[in-house]
């Protein structure tokens, strides 16, 4: 069975994880140049929280295979604050385009939204669930930088509300990574995300110092705390300014270690450290390009293959499996 829809990082076995990864990789090479292999596919935005790379980078990448982008817009000018529900927004949408990239603040929204849908739906992050797109472009990032065989990696900050850190954290799973998992007690990983980890054979380990792991990476994926995600301000005082690296930080480190960052930073990474060779954050969110290129790519020919429009050119299916 095909992919519909790119909702978790759980619905990727390691074959379709590397089917996006090689197809990206062809993209990258060709960047800078436009093809015309979805000339005339929309792609429907709808974020109802903010974004700047997700958004830019999922409208570059349908531009860039011959597409165009119809944005919802702010969710304050948009029908929702007339009441509208989410699944009404989607169905009236999924009239508009071929495809729909929703950011939504409640966890689960785009497996709800997936119900109603029958064009692609990207989950661009549903609240503190997952983010699966942003994954992609986290994996091929590694890959570039590392590799993705006999990974040591490093994952710190926010474990608790970082939708990247568990999307990427089940990805993992499939390369047989070894994951340590560094931040304060009360932002640890939870419990569903953990007991998933454990049910797919991961090798994870715990910790409240970055320093008895440091060492040891090959990558180290530093990650904001999650503000707006505290039902308490006073929780995000006590731990806001943790976990912090600079290059002193780094002198533990090994020389070929690849930091990585979802971005947005705030004070987690010291500027200082964006000129070394172990800064890999800026390249990582060019990298959403290329792979939200190839997502794109692979599930619109997916959709055009069995009854949609047809448009010139495409590459067949090449995603195996499920998605939900
Ligand atoms: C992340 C997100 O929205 O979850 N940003 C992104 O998409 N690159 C990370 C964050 O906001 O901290």
């Amino acid at each position: 069975m095909r992919h519909d829809h790119v909702i978790s990082a759980k619905q990727f076995s390691r074959a379709d994880l590397e089917a996006v990864l090689d197809r990206a990789a062809e993209f990258a090479d060709a960047q800078r140049s436009a093809t015309d292999a979805h000339e005339g596919a929309l792609l429907a935005t709808a974020f109802f929280e903010p974004s700047t790379r997700t958004k830019m980078s999922f409208e570059a990448a349908i531009k860039r295979l011959g597409g165009d982008v119809i944005d919802m817009g702010p969710v304050e000018y948009s029908s929702v604050s007339k009441g509208e529900t989410l699944a009404d927004t989607l169905r009236v949408i999924e009239g508009y385009a071929d495809a729909i990239v929703l950011r939504h603040p409640m966890e689960g929204a785009a497996t709800m939204a997936a119900e109603y849908v029958d064009v692609p739906l990207f989950n661009a992050g549903d609240g503190a669930g997952q983010h699966p797109t942003q994954t992609l472009l986290d994996l091929f990032t590694i890959r570039e930088a590392e590799g993705l065989d006999d990974l040591t990696i490093g994952i710190m900050g926010d474990l608790k509300y970082g939708r990247t850190v568990h999307s990427l954290a089940h990805a993992l799973t499939t390369f047989d990574a070894r994951q340590h998992f560094i931040s304060p007690e009360s932002l640890q990983l939870p419990r569903g995300v953990r007991y998933d980890l454990h049910e797919a054979g991961a090798q994870v380990r715990e910790h409240t110092d970055l320093e008895e792991v440091l060492p040891s990476l090959d990558v180290l994926y530093v990650t904001r705390i999650q503000r707006e995600r505290f039902p308490d301000e006073n929780e995000y005082r006590k731990v806001a300014g943790e976990y912090q690296i600079d290059a002193e930080t780094l002198d533990a480190a090994s020389d070929d270690l690849a930091v990585l960052h979802p971005l947005p930073r705030v004070d987690e990474i010291a500027p200082e450290i964006d000129d070394t060779e172990h800064a890999r954050y800026f390249q990582q969110a060019h990298n959403g390009v290329p792979v939200r290129m190839a997502l794109l790519d692979l599930l619109l020919s997916d959709a055009e293959d069995s009854g949609g429009l047809a448009t010139d050119g495409g590459s067949p299916g090449a995603l195996g499996g499920d998605a939900r």
